[in-house]
């Protein structure tokens, strides 16, 4: 489309997309993720999920989407002679419409998390805290209508564009969380007995890891990398042509795992050094921390408040940066093909995510709400991360790999042979047409009790 902005700067490239990235997958999915799976030895199956399948499964995405400089479904459609191929990019669609309406329902909890921290009502014992967001939770209007402001939060963010809007909000938010992240981190780890949490970060006790731990760290990597959804091939589609991808894909991923494990840093000294096991599972931020921050931080009530509010603030604006990008596949993708106003693409957009949201957020705790046994909420988050966001990825690395023409790919790897660090391209042809697939296709039918 001759309208076509890209992002103003390297700068930009970086932080929009690491914004996309950086999440509530960084900040509350991998602590808990990680409590509940043996901690370090989980981090070192997680690890080496993001290295060997994460970057060069990014990397994918980003040669279709750069080589495009199209909507998802165009650009998959363009990238070999089958216009078939575009279903990928359909299928990325639908997948980051459902992962933003539960999202939403948890960025909302945060945003009140946030407001009732200022107000100093998270104050109270354990029994209190945990009763204080059952409450929340199951109430029928409260989240459903915290979750709905935040996805219009983004979708104003969203119509200003692709510069003005999603650049600049990623250049603004990107940097205060990661001042917040450091100082809690100081905070906590500083805390007499934070050592015992450190550990187990760093430690690992395989014996402890559960029996799904290469799909939940599969499906974890791709979820943190925004990877699988045709995200990361919309705003690949502007970079500009300059733009190194392999370089651009690895300096991601390490900034992504560095956020994770700093979020864990922040997380498990502070739980351990009052004693808590942090295996609470999703709550783990909402029930066990503002507990946590309490006790750890009893001999300053007031720093304690002030660590609790900043938590929540960077919760917060970790949610936006990555609702900003799950918004703007299908809003580029409606302005595009519909040729409508990106205005008017953007509301269709936040019209279904909102329906899903307040769906969702109905159904917490409540399996009568939901699928195959599990609450609606709970089965997106499943459907999404464990199953969509892996076929995503396959059928990427199968499209670019072994369908598409290995010059256009090469191109597009080394920018027209100009790029240092070309000689890679060979080891990256390696990973997308069998480590990627074939790791991939294993884990799902292990998962599924087929091998
Ligand atoms: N990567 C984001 C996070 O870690 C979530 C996300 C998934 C964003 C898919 C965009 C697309 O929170």
């Amino acid at each position: 489309m001759s309208d076509r902005v890209n992002f103003g700067s390297k700068l930009g490239i970086v932080l929009a997309t690491a914004g996309s990235a950086v999440g509530l997958g960084n900040v509350w999915r991998f602590p808990y993720m990680t409590g509940q799976n043996g901690g370090a030895a989980f981090i070192i199956i997680y690890l080496g999920c993001i290295l060997f399948l994460g970057v060069p499964g990014m990397v994918s995405e980003f040669i279709v989407g750069r080589h495009s400089q199209s909507n998802t479904a165009r650009a998959y459609a363009s990238f070999s002679s089958n216009k078939g191929w575009g279903a990928i990019g359909i299928l990325g669609i639908i997948t980051s419409t459902i992962i933003l309406g539960f999202y939403a329902v948890v960025a909302g909890w945060c945003l009140y998390y946030l407001g009732e921290s200022v107000v100093g009502n998270l104050k109270g014992d354990p029994a209190f805290v945990q009763s204080y967001f059952q409450a929340f939770s199951s109430d029928p209007v409260k989240p459903a209508a915290l979750g709905v402001t935040f996805i219009l939060i983004t979708h104003f963010i969203i119509v200003r564009g692709v510069r003005d809007g999603i650049e600049r909000a990623s250049k603004l938010l990107m940097p205060l969380l990661f001042i917040l992240l450091v100082v809690i981190v100081v905070a906590s780890c500083s805390l007499p007995g934070a050592s015992k949490g450190i550990e187990f970060l760093l430690k690992p006790d395989f014996s402890k890891v559960g029996p799904n731990v290469f799909l939940e760290a599969l499906g974890q990597a791709f979820f943190s990398l925004s990877l699988g959804t045709a995200c990361l091939c919309t705003y690949a589609s502007y970079f500009s042509r300059h733009t190194k991808l392999h370089y651009s894909a690895t300096q991601i991923a390490v900034i992504d795992f560095i956020i994770a494990l700093l979020a864990g840093l922040m997380i498990f000294p502070a739980a351990f050094s009052v004693g808590v096991h942090p295996d609470s599972g999703p709550s783990l931020i909402f029930i066990t921390l503002p507990t946590v921050f309490q006790q750890a931080f009893s001999f300053s009530p007031q720093l304690g408040y002030v660590i609790s509010i900043m938590f929540y603030a960077l919760l917060v604006f970790a949610a936006l940066t990555s609702t900003i990008s799950m918004h703007e596949i299908g809003t580029a993708f409606f302005h595009e093909e519909l040729m409508m106003k990106r205005s008017a693409a953007a509301w269709i957009l936040t019209g279904v995510c909102s329906v899903l949201c307040v769906l969702c957020s109905l159904s917490v705790g409540k399996a009568e709400i939901g699928l195959f046994g599990k609450s609606l909420m709970d089965f997106c988050d499943f459907v999404t991360a464990q199953l969509m966001l892996p076929a995503g990825a396959l059928l990427t690395s199968i499209l670019v790999g072994w369908v598409a023409s290995k010059r256009m790919v090469r191109e597009e790897f080394t920018n027209f042979e100009t790029v240092r660090g070309k000689s890679l391209f060979p080891y990256y042809m390696f990973c997308v047409r069998f480590l990627v697939p074939v790791s991939i296709l294993m884990i799902l039918m292990h998962q599924f009790g087929l091998i």
